[in-house]
């Protein structure tokens, strides 16, 4: 199939009725199994080492959404040692999402929920604050400036304090099966884009190139990187259907694409619409593919 034989939007009658998928709080509650498959256990191992054992831990996570970091630190034994964790999200909708679902927050958590934007909260504490044993920011940084948001966010750590950021995009957004790949490469070229022309309050905010970037800005900022590697979403189907609720959490994605895109001059909102109608037909049928490449990493201050 070439690019001029996919099909327009005339072939997908419900393309322009079809649900709008835009439930944040439930694509990141479906994200979490894609998010245990993915995320790298060499690079875990070496986060939780460096922690000290056997004392209490002040972790920080930065833009944690609805708390499901929390469940999985507690399901993958982080530590036997008390943990006070302060969740912190710049969206007071998923701070609210995160306080209901961690109102009896696992053991050995204690929880504390803020919302507020990261860099404003890393820039306001005050200088005898306590630091933080611990920093976590999974799924995060490729929505921010590294530049600006790096040193205040290190800053919050103790020396010799951990950090453990992972899936950070990196560059790469495949669909299978291939249809109309010439087109489909022009379309994600113009995805990437839109996440390295992203800004919030007029400021730069996310790249497309976050994984690799953090590789060479951490030891520049005086950070030791222990541990990095892959962590690719990786989301297909088992005998025609999709675990958990990863159905929905791939409607959400070619929803995203299609949402960062419709207003892109450089892409034809019709042509866009058929392809959206003909991925989201495919996770109904229980035949999409879906890969993101990203990055994690491990280290300390
Ligand atoms: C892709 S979601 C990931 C959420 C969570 N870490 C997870 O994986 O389930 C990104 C989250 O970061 C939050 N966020 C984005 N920019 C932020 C900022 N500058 N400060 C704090 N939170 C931010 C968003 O509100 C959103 O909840």
């Amino acid at each position: 199939m070439t690019p001029h034989d996919f099909p327009d939007s005339r072939d997908f009658p419900d393309a322009s009725n079809s649900p709008d998928f835009s439930d944040f709080p439930r694509y990141l509650a479906a994200k979490r199994t894609v998010d245990d498959r993915a995320l790298n256990r060499p690079v875990w191992q070496a986060f939780r080492d460096c922690l000290p054992a056997h004392r209490p831990l002040r972790v920080l996570e930065v833009g944690g959404g609805i708390g499901t970091m929390v469940e999985r630190l507690a399901a993958w034994g982080l530590t036997n040692a008390p943990v006070h964790y302060t969740l912190l999200d710049a969206d007071p909708a998923n701070i609210a999402a995160a306080q209901e679902r961690l109102a009896a927050p696992p053991s050995p958590f204690r929880v504390e929920c803020v919302a507020a934007d990261m860099l404003t909260f890393a820039t306001s504490q005050p200088p005898d604050a306590p630091r933080w044993d611990a920093l976590i920011a999974h799924a995060v940084l490729d929505l921010v400036d590294l530049h600006r948001a790096l040193p205040p966010l290190l800053a919050l750590l103790r020396p010799g304090g951990c950090f453990w950021f992972t899936l950070n995009f990196d560059g790469d957004t495949i669909f299978a099966p291939e249809i109309a790949p010439a087109y489909e490469d022009h379309l994600m070229a113009r995805y990437h884009r839109t996440m390295d022309e992203r800004r919030v309050n007029g400021q730069p905010a996310g790249s497309s190139r976050t994984g690799r970037r953090l590789l060479t800005l951490l030891p520049r900022l005086g950070a030791e990187i222990l541990a990095a590697g892959a962590s690719d979403w990786v989301v297909f189907p088992r005998h025609g259907a999709y675990p958990g609720d990863e159905a929905y959490f791939l409607h959400f994605i070619v929803a995203t694409v299609q949402r960062a895109l419709q207003e892109d001059p450089a892409v034809d909102a019709q042509r866009l619409a058929a392809w959206a109608a003909q991925r989201h037909t495919q996770i109904r049928a229980g035949e999409l593919v879906y890969i993101a490449h990203q990055l994690d990493i491990a280290g300390r201050t």
